[in-house]
């Protein structure tokens, strides 16, 4: 199994860190698939409460990695990275998420299916999807707009523009802004202080909070995943991806 993702089970909190710093804890394949069967296990597992999800002080993820996309184009819904996307939206216990530096992509968009997200005040956050001639993901095309305003959700994903951690805390994405080296321990004492909770109350309120667009989350999920699928294919995300690759800008003049 891959040690790009580290599991730590302990007080009733299932911690998963990104461990794949020199690729700046992109995503591959095989990280999705632990992620997904995590989540998947987390959901019917006694021993878990809660999961926090975390990088290091520097990066929390840069989202897909996007040589592993070029090679291995996800397919279909049972691919690892919609089974971990359809297992976020869905978890019925708490997510944390402790988030510093870098959170690209995928990165970002699966903070809003976190119950609590913590920032460093380094946090940056981007879901520069147009610019990767595709389109968002995760639902964000859905719940970006319901939280940001249409005026902000529009510069974050039409024009891919980052925001940083005091935006975040502004718009109500991040609880709280912490400086890096606390972030994770924060997350840990808040996740501890939720174990000790009794855990039907808890998914109660959860589900009772989330019920009503659970339905729509998945449906838009399943859209933007046919889109995205699609367009992965096309010459402009060919053309992002290779540039990406290759350090240098992308020519999107013939897309
Ligand atoms: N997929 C594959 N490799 C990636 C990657 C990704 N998403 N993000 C970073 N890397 C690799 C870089 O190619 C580089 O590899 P190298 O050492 O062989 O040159 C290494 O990780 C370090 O990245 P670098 O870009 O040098 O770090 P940085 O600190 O200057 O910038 C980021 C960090 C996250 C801002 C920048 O790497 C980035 O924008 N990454 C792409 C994010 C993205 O578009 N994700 C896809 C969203 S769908």
């Amino acid at each position: 199994m891959t040690q790009d993702i580290l599991q730590h089970q302990e007080g009733g909190v299932l911690t998963l860190t990104f461990n794949r710093v020199e690729r700046k804890n992109s995503i591959n394949v095989a990280m999705y698939e632990v992620l997904a069967t995590a989540f998947e296990q987390g959901a019917q597992d006694s021993a878990t409460r809660v999961v926090v999800l975390q990088g290091h002080e520097t990066v929390f993820s840069a989202g897909n990695d996007i040589d592993d996309f070029l090679r291995n184009k996800p397919a279909g819904k049972d691919s690892p990275v919609f089974r971990f996307l359809r297992g976020i939206a869905t978890f019925p216990k708490p997510v944390i998420a402790a988030v510093c530096g870098p959170a690209v992509g995928v990165g970002t968009t699966m903070l809003f299916h976190c119950d609590l997200v913590y920032a460093g005040d380094n946090a940056a956050f981007s879901m520069p999807f147009v610019n990767l001639g595709l389109c968002p993901e995760a639902a964000s095309s859905l719940l970006v707009p319901r939280m940001f305003g249409m005026h902000r959700a529009a510069e974050a994903l039409l024009l891919g523009e980052p925001f940083f951690a005091e935006a975040a805390l502004e718009v109500g994405l991040a609880n709280r802004v912490v400086a890096p080296a606390e972030c994770n321990a924060l997350a840990r004492a808040q996740a501890l202080k939720l174990a000790a909770k009794p855990l039907a109350s808890l998914m109660t309120t959860k589900q009772l909070m989330k019920g009503s667009q659970q339905e729509a989350v998945l449906r838009q999920m399943d859209e933007e995943g046919a889109h995205f699928g699609r367009m992965l294919g096309e010459p402009a995300a060919r053309e992002a991806m290779t540039a990406f690759m290759e350090k240098r800008k992308p020519d999107f003049s013939n897309c």
